[in-house]
């Protein structure tokens, strides 16, 4: 029902505990596609914390009640009182009771796809955040903790495979009636939003998993019949994760099976359910011919990050959804230490920092900036977002950085063992360190309160004379919504001195260090620091690692960055100097209307190619330029995409040009013998290849086209193809059709594989594009129910292609908000991630802008908007 008042928002300083808690659940459900039955039997009794005498209130969200009895008895219509939003049992004795509920539900028809819904077929449940509500009345809220048994019931020949949390107690036939059914335990608490089920048929591979301490577990990846032979490589992250949690923080699986379901039609990556992980299917199947290393890398990253889940989420979950940074920070920091280690950690802290640069730094200087924990929201769904996840995950590296390795696992260790089996805050996880380490954190603490990205400014000063060098550091932390004025916030900086050799130069702070080796802490709005026996003139290495995630602001010279990038010790710093001289050029460039000067960078690039020692994955990131988002970021007013695209386009052209001979030469040289394999090493050299094959095609130059039409033909792996399409697609105009016909004849049948189709055409940043979007939207592959569908082609465009939704005259901003109102009706949750992408509007120059502004009001007055729709319109616009 739309609502005409506006809801108010939800505060953090608003917390009350339950009125009740629920000890244990017992959820009867039989399976059918349009009317499933829901008998939930609830066993209550009143919160000793809280307020006594309070009538039993449930939240329900478009429930149909059929039945509601109390200690076995039916109850009078005076009882209660019950809406599809809430059941309120008005007078209950103050006493444990029993409460059973029978509500009625059409799966078929849920295409918000939260709840239970069907997916091709397949019956399966999202619930985090608010969805069990939409299975049965219930207090959805994560500090009600409940230990689960389901039995589920459904025909065998439509669901043959029934999944529940926890272990499998019992199943079997239902007499004469062509049913089964399969009754599911979990003896652990959990809140509600943890629940899962599956019914349907699916194929499945399984694997012994024997934990450290000797238990045997049965780990199971179901999939859509037929496609279980795209299974193995999750099933291998999987097992790779569950030893690595063993080893790096001592947690060690907890139930006899651990079963990942995959799905077609999913809001979000994947979802933890205890014992029961639903994935989109994207990031569990994958095959050398359909997925690329990109995808195997994220396979890898988000098994673990759901497998990290059982403890950081589930063991220990949050009080209440302001926390949600407390299991999605720590467990993105957990799989992206993981990955690290799995991987190259370098490369993999400099993916990350690209990743945290555009999502999050643009989100915190936008509109929809929040802290990392949030303190108001109108809408939970709304706050799954890079802030709460990245910059999270960045909290929780500063705190390790800040502590060093072995107080920081005696913080976690203390952790687990204080907080599990309850639902804690940010407050009890900072405490667990503060005791474990004796390191008082409440400055610390700022970072989950502050929103907006700290600046650093630095400026060196070398003193011949003195052999000293100083440092002077001011931080400033930008106003965002709702909070003006910032307090200083304590900020680890890891830095080197960079002599002239191109080697370190001792680090000593006059009268001792302030932090870790490496490490100076800042912690006031101006700080001095002075190193001493600094003999020669230094360049200075800031932020190493990114040790903090802030904007830093150097007086370094165009000749200290080439040098840094030739030479720093830092991998990520050597990658960051060729990325912020990229970067000046750019801004410079864009902002003149002017040819950019490729000079410094080509001389950069050029040195970072020679370079035998280095990794080819680190020297693939390094030859990418930073993207047009950031420097419409660093430019930040009056933004003018159509200059920013022509400035990076003339740049990497130029790069192209003048490095031909070492692009074609590394071309040659990293090609990858034998047969495909996922493995780090072989996927450096591809995207090494890759790159200079981009920058080649892109500057007409070392035969690039030809390259890649020869790649896209003979290539034996998605990586490699799909980058040749992708080349012939931008930079290839003249082969552009034939290319996208072959690869869509070559993979329709294929779901993913197509995603990528959709999402290549609708990045091209032609005047045409619009056109081929709105068209695509009619191809029979598309559908506006699929998630998946709808992030390709309109989340591409939107988000990806920046000189087309951010046409001049406003046509882009148009189609994506009319396609938002169009799918709000269907899925409330993508349609406002959709219109997230409008976040940076203000940065624009006047006539975007205002047409912007428009978009963005239409939407807004749309009467009978989502929740979720509304409450980002409404942010953006405030
Ligand atoms: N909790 C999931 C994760 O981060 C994300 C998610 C949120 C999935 C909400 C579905 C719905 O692993
Ligand atoms: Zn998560």
């Amino acid at each position: 029902m739309p609502s005409t008042t506006e809801p108010q928002p939800i505060l953090l300083s608003d917390y009350r505990p339950p009125d009740w808690l629920v000890d244990t659940v017992e959820l009867d459900v039989r399976l059918h596609p349009s009317a499933t039955r829901i008998l939930a039997r609830l066993s209550m009794r009143p919160n000793p914390a809280g307020r006594a005498g309070s009538p039993i209130v449930l939240d329900g969200d478009e429930l149909v009640l059929k039945a509601v009895s109390l200690d076995g008895r039916a109850l009078a219509g005076t009882a209660y009182v019950a809406t599809p939003s809430a059941l309120t049992i008005l007078a209950p004795p103050q006493q444990p009771v029993l409460l059973e509920i029978e509500t009625l539900l059409d799966p078929s028809a849920n295409t918000k796809l939260m709840g239970l819904y069907r997916s091709s077929g397949t019956y399966c449940t999202q619930c985090e955040a608010e969805g069990f509500r939409r299975i049965t009345y219930f207090p959805d809220r994560p500090d009600v903790l409940s230990v689960y048994t389901t039995r589920i019931e459904a025909e065998r020949a439509e669901a043959p495979v029934l999944l529940g949390n926890g272990n499998l107690q019992e199943s079997g036939e239902v007499e004469g009636t062509g049913r089964h059914y399969a009754v599911w335990h979990d003896p652990f608490p959990k809140p509600c939003y943890l629940f899962a089920l599956v019914g349907g048929r699916l194929d499945r591979i399984t694997e012994p998993f024997m934990t450290a301490t000797g238990k045997e577990v049965e780990l199971g990846i179901y999939v859509e019949p037929g496609k279980a032979g795209r299974a193995g490589y999750a099933m291998d992250a999987l097992k790779r994760s569950m030893r690595w949690d063993e080893e790096l923080f001592g947690c060690e699986y907890d139930l006899d099976v651990f079963n990942i379901v995959a799905v077609a039609d999913f809001n979000m990556g994947a979802m933890e359910n205890k014992g029961l992980n639903v994935f989109n299917d994207k990031y569990v199947l994958a095959s050398p011919e359909t997925a690329t290393d990109a995808d195997y890398a994220n396979i890898e990253a988000i098994i673990a990050h759901e497998y990290f889940h059982n403890w950081t989420g589930n063991r220990i979950t949050c009080r209440d959804w302001f926390q949600l940074c407390l299991k999605e920070g720590l467990t993105v920091f957990r799989d992206q230490e993981f990955s690290s280690d799995q991987r190259s950690r370098a490369v993999k802290r400099i993916a990350d920092v690209r990743l945290l640069k555009s999502h999050q730094f643009a989100e915190d200087a936008g509109p929809l900036a929040h802290p990392v924990r949030p303190a108001s929201y109108r809408e939970i769904n709304n706050f799954y977002t890079a802030t709460v996840y990245e910059k999270g995950a960045e909290v929780v590296r500063m705190l390790k950085t800040l502590l060093g390795e072995e107080n920081f696992r005696s913080g976690m260790d203390l952790y687990f063992e204080r907080h599990d089996g309850t639902a804690a805050t940010i407050e009890d996880f900072l405490t667990c360190f503060q005791d474990a380490t004796g390191t008082d954190l409440s400055q610390f603490a700022l970072w989950y309160a502050q929103a907006g990205t700290p600046r650093l400014e630095v400026a060196g000063h070398w003193d011949a004379a003195g052999a000293t060098f100083t440092l002077d550091v001011a931080q400033t932390v930008p106003a965002t919504p709702g909070q003006i004025d910032k307090q200083p916030m304590l900020i680890p900086l890891a830095l080197g001195l960079v002599g002239e050799d191109g080697r370190d130069l001792p680090l000593q702070p006059a009268g001792g260090s302030n932090g870790a080796p490496g490490v100076v802490l800042v912690s006031e709005a101006r700080q001095r620091f002075v190193f001493e026996n600094v003999t020669e003139r230094p360049r200075p290495s800031l932020n190493r690692g990114f040790s903090a995630p802030v904007k830093l602001v150097t007086d370094l010279s165009t000749q200290d960055l080439i040098f840094l990038a030739r030479h720093d010790a830092d991998p990520f710093n050597r990658f960051d100097a060729a990325q912020t001289l990229a970067l000046g050029v750019l801004v410079d460039a864009a902002r003149a209307g002017a040819t950019p000067d490729a000079a410094p960078l080509v001389e950069a690039l050029g040195a970072v190619l020679a370079d035998p020692a280095l990794d080819p994955a680190f020297i693939a990131q390094a030859l990418s330029v930073p993207s047009e988002g950031d420097v419409a970021r660093e430019i930040a007013r009056d933004v003018d995409p159509d200059a920013i695209h022509a400035a990076r386009l003339a740049l990497r052209r130029a790069i192209g040009s003048a490095l031909a001979e070492p692009l074609a030469g590394a071309f040659e040289r990293f090609a990858v013998p034998g047969p495909y394999s996922p493995d780090a090493a072989s996927a450096g050299r591809r995207a090494l290849r890759n790159a200079c094959l981009d920058l080649l095609a892109t500057a007409g130059a070392g035969d690039g086209p030809a390259r890649a039409l020869g790649l896209f033909r003979a290539a034996d792996n998605m990586t490699d193809r799909f980058v040749a399409l992708s080349v012939l697609a931008h930079a290839v105009p003249a082969e552009r059709e034939a290319a996208l016909a072959d690869f869509y004849a070559m993979f329709q049948g294929d779901p993913l594989v197509i995603d990528k189709w959709f999402a290549l055409q609708a990045q091209i940043a032609e005047p045409g594009t619009l056109d081929r979007v709105r068209t695509l939207t009619a191809h029979p592959a598309f559908a506006m129910t699929n998630p998946n569908r709808v992030r390709s082609l309109i989340g591409s465009f939107a988000a990806a292609n920046q000189t087309q939704f951010h046409r001049a005259d406003g046509a882009g901003y148009d189609f994506v908000a009319q396609t938002v109102l169009t799918l709000d009706a269907i899925n409330p949750q993508v349609a406002a991630r959709l219109l997230a992408a409008f976040r940076s509007w203000r940065s624009l120059d006047a006539p975007r802008r205002e047409a912007a502004e428009a978009a963005l009001q239409r939407v807004s007055r749309t009467p009978g908007l989502s929740p979720d729709v509304a409450d980002i319109a409404g942010r953006s616009l405030g």
